[in-house]
């Protein structure tokens, strides 16, 4: 059976309207977020979305794609199918390592798209920025539930 095509325009104009929701005081560089996640792989996904939450303590800031990967799990989602991921321009932001790093934890590949001005500029994947992720098969004595 074919793979169901992904949304990109609807998970563009949620991530945009995510980033509307940003609390960015310190950098004003606003970050929105959208997932599509389901409970298990091939079921029926969902969009949630995050943005990047900063703090006067500035190193207790969450970046948008951790926040929508907190609430996709908290909804019970925790198989990734796709992500958008929304900055300012011109040149379209690609999630930080530290967001990689997590998005594979949820994913095998993850098929990516940069979104600007509520539209995709970019397509990529989470293989392509981060080839040979660190694996919980790697950790011999830790079985994932
Ligand atoms: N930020 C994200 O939300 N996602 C990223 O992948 C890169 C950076 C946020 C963190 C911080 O609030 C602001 O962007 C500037 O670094």
């Amino acid at each position: 059976m074919s793979e169901p095509a992904i949304p990109w325009t609807l998970l563009a104009r949620r991530a945009e309207e995510a980033r509307e929701l940003a609390y960015a005081p310190y950098s004003r560089y606003r970050v929105g977020s959208a997932v599509l996640a389901a409970r298990s792989p091939g079921a029926e996904a969902s969009v949630f979305v995050g943005a990047n939450i900063e703090n006067a303590s500035y190193g207790l800031g969450v970046c948008a794609e951790r926040h929508a990967i907190a609430q996709a799990l908290f909804g019970g989602a925790q198989t990734l199918v796709a992500i958008a991921v929304a900055t300012e321009g011109p040149v379209a932001g690609s999630p930080c390592g530290a967001c990689r790093q997590v998005l594979a934890e949820f994913a095998d590949d993850l098929p990516i798209a940069l979104v600007v001005a509520g539209k995709v500029q970019r397509h990529t994947t989470l293989g392509a920025l981060l080839p040979d992720a660190f694996r919980a098969e790697r950790l011999p004595r830790t079985r994932k539930r």
